[in-house]
């Protein structure tokens, strides 16, 4: 780039809000250019977070099973053994390729990669401090701020990302630790605590509040989850706060109480993970050149239409308001260029699915039983458990339930809820009803596959309103 050209969008941040918005102004015809600082596209969802611990948690779960659950099904292997670092190189092999391929859909869109940090000297100059030395100055008739988020830290607690990290590390480990105490029952430290534990590691989870999985999920599921989790050797904390911690000695202390009048106790451990929250990311982007707020939670402001109050400044992403989740940044990610390229788009935030990729998986869409409650809408429910669904039964792995919620007039889907195998890709057929304003009835009346998981999901929606037929 040199200091006269300009582009109809300059993106700064490469992580799936900035590289999906460069791909889609390539293709609605937009000069546009995409500044990512780290060296690979993807952000934090393809380089440290999305991608490779679903690595980790696919790996594991195959090693665990192998050591456990191979026997009773007639398979009898030889000795096992982890090798950590073909494990960890089998992550990096999918983060390089997938982080390439991002690469390769840039150019062939005709979007520009440019390598450096942004920041902002007015309102239409980015300047450049390019990662190989120099700087540029790029200007755009649109600009978007697409910068991301990072881990919260843990205050007096310094991230060394060897004995304290956050996810960054706990991905990247170079040996299973004995012990693990995991600050944060919510998502990362879920899917973090699965991964250790299922190679060995002792863990322990301390949760502030009296349910795990973070934000949104359904209590009941919640509670269901910890059952699970629990069986398989993640030991809970619940209603308990670190209140500090030390790094002096060989093993990391930290001092603990329980929240309900519990007695104080310590905990040792080799490996500390923070995952209290991730917060958002503005650092060193002269967002006050500008006169840009953040809000009190760091979120860059923005309208209905990605707008900060400089209209041709917009943001999306972890940076700005909504769940921290890679598919509603993507989301964003056409509709701001829409807005830009035709004047409309659109997100709708009642309908974006989660995922929690423990086994069984953990995921959900819509409102839970407590928001309802918590708004006095009314609502029914219909359950059905896996332990009563022929393809989870033969597949000996029947742990879980499908919940779903519908108004009780309209019969109208409110919200689904699931824990159990394979709940990751079941959410979407929930997510398509309730795009669709699906009631109950159009589920449970539309044909499913036999032997499916899925049919869980059908007989679910069928006791809402009816007997389901094999429970
Ligand atoms: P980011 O991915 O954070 O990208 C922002 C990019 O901007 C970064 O690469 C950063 O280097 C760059 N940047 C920042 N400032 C500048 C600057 N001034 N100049 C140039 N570049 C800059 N979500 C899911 O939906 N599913 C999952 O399974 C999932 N798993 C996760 C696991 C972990 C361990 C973590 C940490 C997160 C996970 N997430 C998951 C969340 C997901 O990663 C984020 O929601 C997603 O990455 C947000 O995309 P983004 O583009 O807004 O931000
Ligand atoms: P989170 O918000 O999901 O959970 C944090 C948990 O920490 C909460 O349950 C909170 O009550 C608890 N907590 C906060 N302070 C505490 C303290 N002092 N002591 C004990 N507990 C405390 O945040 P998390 O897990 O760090 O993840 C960040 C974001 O990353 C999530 O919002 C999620 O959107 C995204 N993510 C998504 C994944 C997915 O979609 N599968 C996977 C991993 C991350």
């Amino acid at each position: 780039a040199s200091a006269s050209e300009e582009k109809d969008l300059v993106i700064i941040g490469g992580g799936v809000a900035g590289y999906v918005a460069a791909i889609k102004a390539g293709q609605e015809g937009l000069k546009v250019a995409c500044i990512e600082k780290r060296g690979t596209l993807g952000g934090t969802c393809l380089n440290v977070g999305c991608i490779p611990s679903k690595s980790l948690l696919n790996n594991s779960h195959l090693y665990h099973q192998i050591l456990h659950d191979s026997k009773n099904r007639g398979i009898e292997v030889g000795e096992v053994k982890l090798n950590l670092e073909t494990f960890m190189k089998a992550k990096e092999t999918a983060v390089t390729g997938l982080t390439k391929g991002v690469e390769f859909l840039l150019k062939k869109n005709g979007a520009e990669y440019i390598k450096g940090t942004g920041s902002f000297i007015n309102e239409n100059e980015i300047k450049v401090e390019l990662n190989d030395g120099g700087e540029s100055v790029i200007r755009g008739k649109n600009i978007l701020i697409a910068t991301g988020s990072e881990a919260t830290p843990f205050p007096g607690l310094t991230i060394d990302e060897q004995r304290v990290v956050t996810s960054t590390g706990a991905i990247a480990l170079q040996k299973v630790p004995e012990t693990m105490t995991v600050i944060g029952g919510g998502i990362i430290g879920l899917e973090m605590a699965s991964v250790w534990s299922r190679l060995g590691a002792k863990v322990t989870v301390v949760e502030f509040l009296g349910q795990i999985g973070g934000p949104g999920m359904d209590t009941e599921i919640s509670k269901a989850t910890q059952r699970i989790l629990k069986k398989q050797g993640i030991e809970f904390k619940l209603n308990t706060k670190v209140v500090s911690g030390d790094t002096s000695s060989e093993l990391v202390k930290l001092d603990v109480d329980a929240a309900k009048g519990g007695k104080p106790e310590s905990i040792d451990s080799e490996v500390v993970l923070v995952a209290i929250g991730r917060r958002p990311y503005t650092q060193g982007l002269g967002l006050e050149n500008i006169g840009l707020e953040t809000d009190e939670r760091g979120r860059v402001i923005i309208d209905s239409e990605y707008r900060t109050k400089i209209p041709h400044i917009r943001c999306i992403g972890d940076v700005t308001f909504g769940p921290m989740l890679a598919h509603k940044a993507e989301e964003e990610a056409v509709a701001v260029v829409e807005y830009i390229s035709k004047g409309h788009g659109h997100v709708n935030y009642g309908c974006i699915p989660s995922v929690m990729y423990t086994h069984p998986e953990v995921a959900w869409v819509g409102q839970s039983e407590q928001d309802l409650k918590a708004q006095n809408i009314p609502y029914k429910i219909g359950t059905f458990p896996f332990s009563a669904n022929s393809r989870a039964k033969t597949n000996l792995d029947s742990e879980g339930l499908v919940k779903i919620l519908a108004d009780p007039e309209t019969d109208r889907l409110l919200g689904a809820h699931i824990v159990g195998p394979g709940a990751g890709e079941m959410i979407a057929e929930a997510t398509l009803a309730l795009e669709y304003g699906a009631s109950s009835e159009d589920i449970a009346r539309t044909c499913h596959a036999h032997p499916t998981l899925a049919e869980a999901f059908k007989e679910a929606a069928m006791a809402t309103y009816d007997k389901a037929i094999h429970f």
